[in-house]
């Protein structure tokens, strides 16, 4: 089989179209998986700190206008606390997700990055709190964020459309991607498979986006349905074509970072595992308190919501181990090229 980086966009949507297991492409995306990062999985400490948004994504289960979410946000001190349980449990990047919350300032979020880097100077920030201007992503970045992730969600206009209200735009979505790169982010970005109206053309499109942008981390999982969406009768994304998508992901972007997602172990037991065999590389247990974790419900049947930290800690361990891999706890950046010792 001929690279995949080079298929033309015809022999991409035939490996694409079939939603059927692909063992043979699994293989191939694990050796260039080893070739580049050997059996390591990175392990990121992820703390929503708000559900509040004022967004309203169609498939979105804490959008605006789904008022049957109890909403909650943590205080300073709170995110403080979890990056302390984080940091004795080995995690040396914290990611700070939240819905997009007006009532968090600029200097707010700065602060909050400024106290978890003076604390832990030898671990990363990331932050994943949406469409922000220019100005607000350096002044982040300027208080010592570095890396960001905001999922694409799909790179076709018309798709975009579908999925979003009116009042959000693919092209303030791209801008924002760019914009992080330009100030020296590491950025991420990435898409839902299945969601809603998705065909294979648009997966293309999403592929040749990521070409364009060349993301350090790369985010997909199958999209879930919520009950309190507009979507709610719209049938759950398939597994067997999300690792699919990170075996094409993985031979594309030999470098990239790429997890075994939350929504990827929701839709099957060992969904995250499968996806570690199919070329993933990083895993993101919930360090949130667990009084909250059950609110930051984007879809149903979210898993690891009733565990402590430690215990997510202790589970993934296990399950990284069981699927033939080492979790790592450095710092975990994006290998751009190809260390010494693997040429
Ligand atoms: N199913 C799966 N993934 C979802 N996300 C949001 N809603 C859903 C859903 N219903 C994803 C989006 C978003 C990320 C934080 O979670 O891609 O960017
Ligand atoms: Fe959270 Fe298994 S990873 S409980």
């Amino acid at each position: 089989m001929k690279e995949v980086r080079e298929l033309s966009d015809s022999e991409l949507k035939s490996l694409l179209e079939t939603d059927e297991f692909d063992a043979e492409l699994c293989v191939l995306a694990d050796k260039v998986r080893r070739e580049t990062y050997g059996d390591a999985v990175y392990v990121r400490g992820l703390i929503e700190f708000s559900n509040y948004c004022k967004n309203d994504c169609l498939y979105c289960g804490i959008r605006c206008h789904n008022l049957n979410v109890q909403r909650y946000r943590l205080t300073k001190e709170e995110i403080l606390t979890c990056c302390e349980e984080g940091y004795a449990l080995g995690y040396r990047t914290f990611v700070l997700q939240s819905g997009e919350d007006l009532s968090y300032k600029a200097r707010d979020i700065c602060e909050i990055v400024y106290e978890i880097k003076t604390a832990y100077s030898d671990c990363a920030v990331t932050l994943s709190i949406g469409e922000k201007s220019r100005q607000e992503y350096q002044d982040y970045f300027d208080a010592g964020a570095d890396r960001y992730l905001l999922r694409h969600e799909t790179a076709s206009t018309d798709h975009y459309g579908m999925l979003h209200p009116a009042s959000m735009s693919l092209e303030s979505r791209i801008r924002c991607l760019f914009d992080l790169k330009e100030i020296g982010y590491q950025v991420g970005a990435g898409f839902m498979v299945g969601s809603p109206y998705q065909t294979t053309d648009h997966l293309i499109h999403d592929l040749r986006f990521l070409q364009n942008l060349q993301p350090d981390m790369i985010g997909i999982g199958p999209y879930l349905t919520h009950n309190e969406t507009p979507f709610a009768d719209k049938p759950n994304g398939s597994l067997a074509l999300t690792l699919r998508l990170i075996s094409v992901l993985r031979l594309m972007f030999p470098y990239a970072l790429i997890p075994a997602t939350t929504a990827l172990g929701t839709i099957a037991p060992n969904g995250r595992e499968q996806g570690l065999k199919a070329g993933a590389n990083v895993v993101m247990p919930n360090l949130s308190p667990v009084s909250v974790r059950k609110l930051y419900s984007l879809y149903e049947n979210k898993i690891c919501t009733g565990e402590e930290s430690a215990q997510c800690r202790g589970c993934l361990e296990q399950r990284v181990r069981a699927a033939g891999y080492r979790i790592v706890t450095d710092i975990g950046n994006a290998r751009r090229q190809v260390p010494e010792d693997r040429r």
